[in-house]
């Protein structure tokens, strides 16, 4: 790769050495991309710290956190000390949410640990927004700012419905970017990169949000990890439809970035979205597909009796919150079963000044932040038939947990808290 003179200087150790650890990985990882250069960036969306059991365990041997991010962010066995953040820098979600750590099963030693690692991420200068969406709660990247973000239903978020431009990064690519203000330059970064491949023509209205999940688990499953351009789109959606859209596409497939035609920045026409593309293939969204897609959001969903309904995936945005309270209100969540609703930290204080917090916790449910069910591994002990309103939990929540789970609406998904059982079908 061709180095800039700042980016040389750290790779020397000018800089100091967790700098160059950063820039030694960055250049290893471009030019197995095949990247020729690497890119200024001033948002990464990232994890440090140590989360999970094993990270903990980790820290707690080899001396602590800067061991980890070493280890995990640096990939070097050798520890280093890690310098505050180079760039704006925000932390994705974690394994627990402290505030609710006994009902999810979490030892009080493990909560201590968690809010050392807490305080640590801090001290670098990272954000703890700890979403899965900072999109919904001040990270909001500007079209055309070159990004490195991790977090496949916010990756493609900011691609598609922002402009903005990143990559899936992982871990690693994500904690040295954060040191350095660098990523590789290639992938999604480059326009000709960001150009439709698959037409994908809407016989029919998509309007609430389990359309919109549904449509993206649809085309997730046919496109894979190419670009999809959606024309025929009669009403623009909201940020929860797309939000859910984007996340049931990135987990059926691997969609990084789509086009609304005439909706989204990068496809004002359909002509523009595929630039000088061809599509490789054009295919039709109606009625028979998308009971495809619902059959298969609930292949797994066999016994009606729901001991557990997971709502907030990608984490719910305020509004999201208060239909549940609208929902939930004079009502009471089944002896034998849970409502765990997720949401950013800030949200959810802006959710107790509503009044919808209380809603919810008299009516037995539980609003949870920091974490999520599949992605933190946190479900009720002897959960066995869950259900959720999000095409990405109902795919994830029976691979990662082995449990059976139901796919449907809010409404649905809040019915089956409160009586036990899955009353669910296609409207
Ligand atoms: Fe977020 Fe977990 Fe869904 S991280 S997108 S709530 S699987």
């Amino acid at each position: 790769m061709k180095l800039a003179a700042d980016e040389q200087a750290m790779l020397e150790g000018r800089q100091g050495k967790a700098k160059q650890k950063a820039m030694d990985l960055l250049v290893r990882y471009g030019e197995a991309l095949g990247a020729e250069r690497f890119v200024d960036t001033n948002n990464v969306c990232g994890t440090v710290g140590a989360s999970t059991p094993f990270l903990r365990e980790y820290g707690q041997k080899h001396g602590g956190l800067d061991a980890v991010f070493s280890e995990f962010n640096l990939d070097s066995a050798e520890v280093v000390e890690i310098p505050k953040v180079a760039v704006r820098s925000s932390h994705l979600q974690q394994g627990i949410d402290p505030e609710h750590a006994e009902r999810q099963g979490i030892p009080v030693e493990v909560v201590k640990l968690h809010r050392r690692g807490e305080v640590y991420s801090a001290g670098l200068g990272i954000e703890m927004l700890n979403t899965c969406a900072p999109y919904t709660v001040g990270n909001v990247p500007a079209m055309g700012e070159h990004c490195a973000w991790m977090e496949s239903s916010a990756v493609i978020y900011i691609n598609s419905v922002l402009g903005a431009r990143t990559n899936a990064e992982g871990r690693e690519s994500a904690g040295c970017a954060m040191l350095t203000g660098k990523i590789p330059y290639w992938g999604y970064h480059l326009d000709e990169n960001r150009l439709g491949t698959h037409h994908v023509e809407l016989d029919i209205a998509v309007e609430n949000i389990t359309d919109w999940g549904l449509l993206g688990y649809y085309i997730g499953e046919v496109v894979q990890d190419r670009i999809p351009v959606i024309s025929g789109v009669r009403q623009a959606p909201d940020l929860p439809k797309l939000k859910h859209f984007g996340a049931a596409a990135a987990s059926s497939g691997g969609v990084e970035m789509y086009h609304l035609a005439g909706i989204t920045p990068e496809a004002p026409t359909l002509e523009a979205a595929f630039g000088r593309n061809k599509p490789v293939m054009t295919f039709r969204y109606g009625k028979a597909e998308r009971r495809q897609a619902y059959e298969h959001a609930n292949i797994t969903g066999r016994s009606p009796n729901v001991d557990f309904v997971m709502l907030g995936c990608p984490h719910y945005t305020l509004d999201q919150i208060g239909e549940v309270a609208r929902l939930l209100e004079g009502r009471r969540v089944h002896e034998n079963s849970e409502l765990w609703i997720f949401t950013p930290r800030q949200t959810r204080l802006l959710a107790d000044q509503k009044g919808y917090s209380k809603v919810i916790a008299d009516a037995g449910a539980h609003l949870m932040s920091d974490t999520c069910s599949a992605l933190g591994r946190v479900i009720p002990k002897g959960t066995r038939v869950a259900a959720a309103d999000s095409a990405k939990q109902s795919h994830y929540l029976p691979a990662i947990m082995g449990i059976e789970c139901w796919f449907g609406s809010t409404a649905e998904c809040v019915d089956a808290a409160v009586t036990g059982r899955w009353n669910g079908g296609l409207q």
